[in-house]
């Protein structure tokens, strides 16, 4: 097992340290979509580092100027996008091109990784960089464990008091909590745990990051953010797109293991956690495992939904269902939809029901935390029962809307005692101006200086599973028949009924 050297910390802020960045899969998506464009909005921005290279490792064979063609085009092609802005910084563009090398490379040869290494050795002289290397897995997860061990047999990962070798993965950290503990020791055999950095890409999300900021920089939520005011919490994350052109990937994960253990429950820890310590990674990092450790075994007969789209509509256009689609099965049985109750048994949460839900092919996309109050505890006014009363919600939005949401009762104008529902809206928009940002760039610079907060530790990612492996078993066993729902709607009645049991309604997409 690799020992573990503390490296400092760089302040938020500042330039990133002197470093290279090799990434794996890098012909890939990911590369193109999000770490490129987010390398870019960082050098944009003054975070890259002054002295920095980049080598691009994939297994087709290129040259270097290839590779930097492509790579200008991905960044040229998505400043369109909404994400970032339209021009073009030039000579910022530039500056990370030159930095930009390309390395053909098979996965699985000791050589490749003994040549990967002289390439790094010649970065110091061609581009001034410092001994640090950032190794970026942008592949398919199973080849993080095969190329975790090349790196370390090769000395690659090694680390010193002057030199600091870290390891981004990307999700899904294994299948089940069987298999995220196989790769787990085995990440471990060439590496410490502060080497690991495990991505959840919501946690680069600005709004994620607000929901601790919310609940922390502010005295009027902490005092009722428990069962004593609390009636439940629900989190939706909601996507209008279906699988796309990924099932072959999508067949085999489903929506539990692709949206659950890992961005859910990332939603879910920071909305129930105890206030840290402090904000160190540690402090937090602890907070989140303790919360997802409090959860109770879930009932998966009676508190667990999980459905499947058919053909459908959404404004007019046809949809296909999971079944047409290309590459799927013509009787699979994937869950595109999933919706679960949840209950936390500390001193906190005791009694209050926690509602998730996450869907594919609905009828709207939308990302949102509801905190439900109790209704007040008796109606002072004639003709409105207390059950009359509209309980206040606090809607936390996360996207595409980004604010946040306070309802509650107000008279409504005229002689008549009469209550209507108003709304406090913030919205980011309207108070902030939006930095071009993916997401990626926050995670790729927080790795650079070394600030894990929002990078997932290993006990929060097997409590992640332990929590849903009851489900998974009891779901692989036949126990839950596929709930269907239309294409465009807003998911199965079967997961309107797991609230309704209780007298309790999903807020409306
Ligand atoms: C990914 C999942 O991790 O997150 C996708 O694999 C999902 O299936 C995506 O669509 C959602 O992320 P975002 O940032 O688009 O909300």
């Amino acid at each position: 097992m690799a020992q573990d050297i503390e490296h400092s910390v760089t302040p938020h802020g500042e330039q990133a340290p002197s470093s290279t960045m090799v990434i794996f899969g890098a012909g890939g998506d990911l590369t193109k979509r999000l770490l490129m464009p987010a390398l870019y909005n960082l050098a944009r921005t003054g975070l890259l580092p002054a002295q920095f290279a980049l080598v691009g490792v994939d297994r087709v064979e290129m040259g270097d100027a290839q590779f930097r063609s492509h790579v200008e085009a991905a960044i040229r092609a998505f400043a369109a996008d909404k994400h970032y802005s339209q021009a073009i910084d030039e000579a910022n563009l530039q500056r990370l091109l030159n930095a930009i090398v390309y390395m053909p490379l098979d996965f699985a040869a000791p050589a490749s990784y003994v040549a990967l290494g002289e390439r790094l050795t010649q970065l110091k002289t061609s581009h001034g960089v410092s001994d640090n290397v950032m190794f970026y897995l942008a592949v398919g997860s199973r080849f993080f464990g095969g190329i975790v061990d090349q790196l370390g047999a090769a000395g690659l990962v090694t680390e010193t008091n002057k030199q600091w070798r870290r390891v981004v993965v990307e999700k899904p950290f294994g299948h089940d909590l069987e298999s995220a503990q196989a790769l787990n020791t085995q990440l471990r055999h060439s590496l410490s745990e502060s080497q690991i950095y495990r991505m959840d890409h919501f946690l680069g999300k600005e709004t994620v990051q607000n929901i601790m900021l919310m609940r922390f920089a502010n005295g009027i939520f902490e005092p009722l953010w428990s069962r004593e005011h609390i009636d439940h919490v629900q989190i939706t994350v909601a996507e209008t797109v279906g699988v796309e052109a990924r099932a072959a990937f999508y067949e085999t994960t489903g929506a539990m293991r692709d949206m659950v253990p890992n961005h859910v429950f990332q939603l879910l820890a920071l909305t129930a956690m105890e206030s840290p310590a402090s904000f160190d990674a540690d402090a937090v990092r602890n907070e989140k495992t303790k919360v997802l450790d409090c959860v109770h075994t879930v009932n998966a007969a009676t508190d667990s939904v999980r459905g499947q789209y058919t053909d459908g509509a959404r404004d007019g256009q046809a949809l296909k269902g999971y079944t047409s689609e290309a590459g799927v099965a013509p009787g699979s049985e994937t869950e595109t939809y999933l919706a679960l109750k949840l209950g936390i048994d500390n001193w906190r949460w005791a009694g209050v029901p926690f509602y998730l839900r996450t869907g594919k092919a609905m009828n709207k996309r939308q990302s949102e935390i509801v905190i439900q109050f109790k209704r007040p505890p008796l109606s002072l006014f004639r003709n409105t029962a207390t059950e009359g009363l509209t309980p206040n919600a606090l809607v936390i939005k996360l996207q595409p809307d980004e604010g946040a949401m306070l309802s509650f009762g107000a008279k409504i104008p005229g002689p008549k005692i009469e209550i209507g529902q108003v709304h406090m809206d913030f919205h980011y928009k309207d108070y902030f101006q939006n930095a071009p940002s993916t997401g990626y760039e926050t995670l790729i610079y927080d790795c650079m200086i070394g600030d894990a907060t929002l990078f997932q530790r290993s006990d929060s990612v097997m409590a992640g599973w332990r929590i849903v492996q009851p489900v998974q078993q009891y779901w692989a066993a036949g126990g839950a028949p596929l709930a269907h729902y239309a294409a465009g709607s807003a998911g199965p009645q079967e997961a309107q009924d797991l609230l309704q049991a209780s007298g309790r309604e999903w807020r409306e997409l």
